[in-house]
């Protein structure tokens, strides 16, 4: 049989080449990703930092299109809420009720952002997650992005779902859009940013809530119930999680939360991949939240930082004493119980402590008490407040995460930018991206076992090593110039969709 040979740009007559880059733009590759919040549109933990971020990130790159799909929350800020261009609105079938859905627009840092709107899911005071409904008010959403992208004609090459929320967009896609030609040809990545929240709901919901059809329900089911990541997972072209070292822990049952079995099953389809952070937006050189603006080559500002952050919080100004700071939701696989058994024993010692964050009422109360007792020692603030948390960052020396469970973690990254040295435990993405000062040189300290005596030698070691001024020179210049852009990273998302 005779074949001929595709033309090249230098086989192709002039005239053609001339249109190269209009041709080549035409064959950009779409992604769409699918999220239950995005900074700084709506944010409540480290996936928002996620889907702020890595979009951004990717449409630099010129070979890209990429949108992202969110839920119109009415906790969005009026700010950005007036920008957004209403494009269009139908009805969404959940199951056997028909909803309506309406879309807005807008276009924010060279990425498209699509709005699902719909108050009755949408309009809650206070949360955006937590309501006894929430597993309709995500199949709706998982559903809707989906009817989006066929009305609007924007059927991607690639849809990148992300956690337990968008899960069913998988499902719906594979198991029963799949007869459409223009979804059948859509791939799919479902990343697991935290395996501990998967969408469980009785078996009852299967048709009368996601409406799934009978032909999936071994995809679908665990112990009984429908498992949204589980379905996901099984039904996903590519299944990816936030760091190497977590993708690697979910095939056991101590991290995998019942979903070992299923991770294994799927192991060939699995890759972990670093998260990043915004290095722009977490920028000592230009964050408005400091009191001042300081450099690696010029810390004089973090100094500054420092006591006026003691000042704020009614500590005394000391600059030769180490504050020890921890600004993390207050849940437990945080490894909040380690930090319990120990925090007196490191406030027996010339230290100031700070604690940021809100979660489990125990925790609060413990914190909060332990501040009252420990007066001009030891500040805890129950909130979750952006401006403050990097008042902290910027303000404190140790940034303390010793997690029982962190798939990527994002907190020490940002510490790290600060100037602040992270003190972790070795596990998920803390382990790949901090490496011990005193065993390796590296950027901060580390420690194994998930036990308290083990994390209180290394919170020894940073505050022995803090009264060294040239190694704490050191190890600080260490964690702020590591490098933690998405450059790297959103290069290792490229190779993954180019699979
Ligand atoms: C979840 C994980 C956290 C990760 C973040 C972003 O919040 O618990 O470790 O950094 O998602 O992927």
């Amino acid at each position: 049989m005779k074949t001929t040979k595709r033309p090249t740009a230098h086989t192709l007559p002039k005239k053609i080449t001339d249109k190269l880059p209009e041709i080549r733009a035409v064959e950009k590759k779409k992604i769409i990703f699918l999220g239950s919040e995005a900074a700084p549109f709506i944010a409540t933990g480290g996936l928002a930092d996620v889907l702020g971020s890595l979009p951004k990130a990717l449409a630099k790159n010129k070979n890209f299109d990429i949108s992202v799909i969110l839920p119109l929350y009415s906790n969005i800020s009026k700010e950005f809420k007036s920008k957004f261009k209403f494009v269009m609105n139908f009805n969404v079938s959940v199951s056997w009720r028909l909803q309506y859905c309406g879309v807005f627009y807008y276009e924010y840092q060279g990425v498209k952002f699509y709005f699902i709107d719909n108050e009755f899911y949408f309009k809650r005071e206070g949360n955006i997650y937590g309501f006894y409904d929430d597993g309709e008010r995500f199949a709706f959403f998982s559903r809707a992005a989906l009817d989006t992208i066929a009305r609007l004609d924007i059927y991607p090459d690639i849809l990148h779902c992300n956690d337990w929320q968008t899960a069913a967009s998988i499902i719906y896609l594979k198991g029963m859009y799949y007869g459409d030609d223009k979804f059948r040809k859509i791939k799919s990545v479902f990343t697991i940013h935290n395996i501990e929240y998967q969408g469980k709901f009785g078996m009852d919901t299967f048709g009368d809530l996601f409406g799934f059809s009978e032909s999936i329900k071994n995809f679908v089911e665990l112990d009984g119930g429908v498992n949204l990541m589980k379905g996901a997972i099984e039904m996903t072209d590519i299944v990816s999680t936030v760091s190497p070292t977590y993708a690697e822990e979910i095939k056991t049952p101590f991290f995998a939360h019942g979903l070992d079995g299923i991770i294994n099953v799927n192991a060939r389809k699995l890759s972990g991949i670093l998260n990043g952070i915004d290095i722009d937006y977490y920028n000592p050189e230009t964050d408005k939240c400091l009191f001042k603006n300081y450099s690696v080559d010029d810390l004089s500002g973090k100094a500054v930082c420092k006591s006026e952050l003691q000042k704020m919080l009614g500590l005394p100004v000391r600059s030769e004493v180490p504050i020890i700071a921890i600004i993390s939701r207050l849940v437990s696989h945080k490894g909040l119980d380690l930090v319990k058994y120990a925090l007196e024993s490191i406030l027996s010692q010339d230290v100031q402590v700070i604690i940021l964050g809100k979660g489990e009422i125990g925790y609060e109360n413990y914190f909060t008490n332990v501040a009252n007792a420990y007066k001009g020692k030891c500040a805890t603030i129950i909130a979750y407040n952006q401006d403050l948390s990097r008042k902290i960052y910027s303000g404190s020396d140790i940034f303390l995460m010793p997690s029982k469970m962190e798939p990527c973690g994002l907190s020490q990254m940002i510490a790290s930018r600060y100037g602040t040295v992270p003190v972790v435990r070795e596990t998920g993405g803390l382990n790949d991206s901090i490496k011990g000062y005193t065993v390796v040189k590296g950027n901060g300290f580390t420690f194994h076992d998930y036990n308290a005596h083990d994390m209180l030698y290394v919170v020894n070691e940073a505050i022995r090593t803090f009264k060294d001024k040239d190694a704490w020179a050191d190890v600080q210049r260490r964690a702020m110039t590591t490098d933690f852009s998405w450059k790297i990273q959103a290069g290792e998302y490229e190779k993954l969709y180019n699979k």
